[in-house]
């Protein structure tokens, strides 16, 4: 497969993905979170289908487009190990929705990032709340989140808090 299409693949999928969480989380109150800002593709995405909820975004610095960029207010700039562990003891069982997409191709940051994710993420989600990840995780305590037709498990990865 090209790398063209793996891209397709992956944002085919993370697109889904999101829409799919929209539709579960209809009726849930809650925050989004957004891990990773890069050039707020997805941050734009989420803004339009999550568009009567905060939505608190991460990122080492906000270095997207003007138009993509978050409020301060919202924009959370900073290393993850320091920012996540806090944002989440102040959201605890209030966040409807976390999207992370912070991986990279260094091995080792992916695993960093992944344990970072084990120890502090589940606390944040609250009940029926969706974990959604470009990173391949291991939730004991979350559900299977189903995925919509068509969208393989090789390319982005779900996870649902039990309600
Ligand atoms: C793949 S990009 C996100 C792309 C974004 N979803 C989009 O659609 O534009 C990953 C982002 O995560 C951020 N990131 C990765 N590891 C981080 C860390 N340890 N602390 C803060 N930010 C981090 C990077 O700076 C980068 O901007």
């Amino acid at each position: 497969m090209s790398r063209l299409d793996a891209f397709v693949q992956r944002v085919t999928a993370q697109r889904a993905l999101i829409n799919a969480a929209a539709l579960h989380l209809e009726g849930i109150e809650g925050v989004v979170f957004e891990v990773g800002l890069g050039n707020g593709r997805t941050f734009d995405h989420l803004r339009d289908v999550f568009s009567d909820r905060e939505i608190y975004v991460f990122d080492r610095k906000a270095r997207a487009h003007d138009d993509s960029t978050p409020a301060p207010e919202f924009m959370i700039e900073g290393q993850l190990t320091e920012t996540l562990p806090n944002l989440v003891a102040r959201f605890a069982g209030r966040v409807a929705l976390v999207h992370s997409d912070i991986g990279n191709q260094s091995p080792v940051h992916c695993d960093n990032m992944r344990r970072l994710l084990h120890e502090t993420i589940t606390p944040a989600l609250c009940p029926g709340g969706v974990l959604l990840s470009d990173l391949k995780l291991d939730m004991p305590h979350l559900e299977v989140f189903p995925r919509p037709d068509g969208i393989g498990a090789d390319w982005y990865n779900a996870y649902r808090a039990p309600a």
